[in-house]
């Protein structure tokens, strides 16, 4: 295992505080709905490249005023997907697993973030076993989240297990709307968000003992993919549509920050999809082992 800090103590107040992360974007250049691999991509709505470039631009302008820095990878003409960052990899402390997609569409994105994540990190490897990075893997304390079902190999699993050496819980997506872990569960500071239905039963009941304090997300909020947001310990970057989601976090201690990226919702994605975070700490409480 890496040598990886462990997070500063808590607040003797309790207050939520946001820690500087590290993100990693696409600017959508190349985007467009051409194919359509998920139930919310329909080739014959026409999106509106400009408005998108916009919105992206939007978001990113956000994360850098709440004082996160964000590179950005060129994206690459023909592959109109590749705004959605978080499937590039995954990043945590010096080491890096780049993607391996699942559609033969998207197959030419894995070494273009291969590229780029080995230009960044020490121990960059390209997958051995079909995941789609972040899409896929939330790292939640010392653990990492992962789902399969649509994209992610559970064998993917068991690599990314190997290779950071830390602990992968497996999740079984059984709703199609809901093909990535993080269109149905986001990782908040001490909790996380999820969509139960999007679960296997089996699944949903490990979800609720792993997390007793869980938020559950209404329906509604998961239909205009609310949990895919992000979060860096009190904001909240996600969809400006969610309703009772918006208000179960302010009622936990974190900020909102809505985010409208309507037409990236065309390609079934959201603003966790556009952002690869490059975890720069272990978070959980023990230190990192080796
Ligand atoms: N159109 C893309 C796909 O179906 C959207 C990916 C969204 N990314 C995410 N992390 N959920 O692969």
């Amino acid at each position: 295992m890496t040598s990886v800090a462990t997070l500063q103590a808590p607040d003797p107040t309790g207050a939520r505080r946001p820690v500087a992360r590290r993100y990693l974007m696409c600017r959508p250049e190349h985007f467009e709905v051409t194919y359509a691999i998920n139930p919310w991509m329909d080739t014959a709505t026409p999106v509106d490249r400009a408005k998108a470039l916009a919105q992206w631009d939007a978001l990113r302008a956000a994360y850098e005023a709440h004082g996160h820095r964000v590179e950005v990878i060129d994206g690459v003409p023909g592959l109109p997907d590749m705004v959605f960052a978080a499937n590039g990899g995954l990043a945590i402390g010096d080491r890096a697993l780049s993607a391996r997609f699942a559609n033969p569409e998207r197959a030419d994105e894995g070494p273009a973030y291969h590229r780029w994540l080995e230009g960044q990190f020490a121990k960059a490897a390209a997958a051995s076993e079909t995941n789609e990075g972040e899409g896929d893997f939330a790292v939640s304390g010392d653990r990492i989240l992962a789902g399969t079902g649509f994209r992610t190999a559970v064998s993917a699993h068991r690599e990314v297990e190997e290779f950071f050496g830390m602990p992968v819980v497996s999740l079984e997506l059984v709703d199609p709307r809901f093909y990535h872990l993080d269109t149905a569960l986001m990782v908040l500071d001490d909790t996380i968000v999820y969509y139960p239905p999007a679960f296997s039963a089996e699944s949903a009941r490990l979800l609720a003992e792993l997390y007793p304090d869980a938020i559950l997300a209404t329906e509604d909020d998961a239909n205009v993919l609310g949990l895919n947001g992000v979060c860096d310990g009190y904001h909240v970057f996600l969809s400006n549509r969610v309703t009772d989601l918006a208000e179960a976090l302010a009622a936990r201690g974190y900020e909102p920050v809505g985010i409208d990226l309507s037409e990236l919702l065309k390609a079934g994605g959201s603003v966790k999809c556009c952002t690869l975070e490059l975890h720069q700490v272990r978070r959980g409480s023990a230190p990192a082992a080796g």
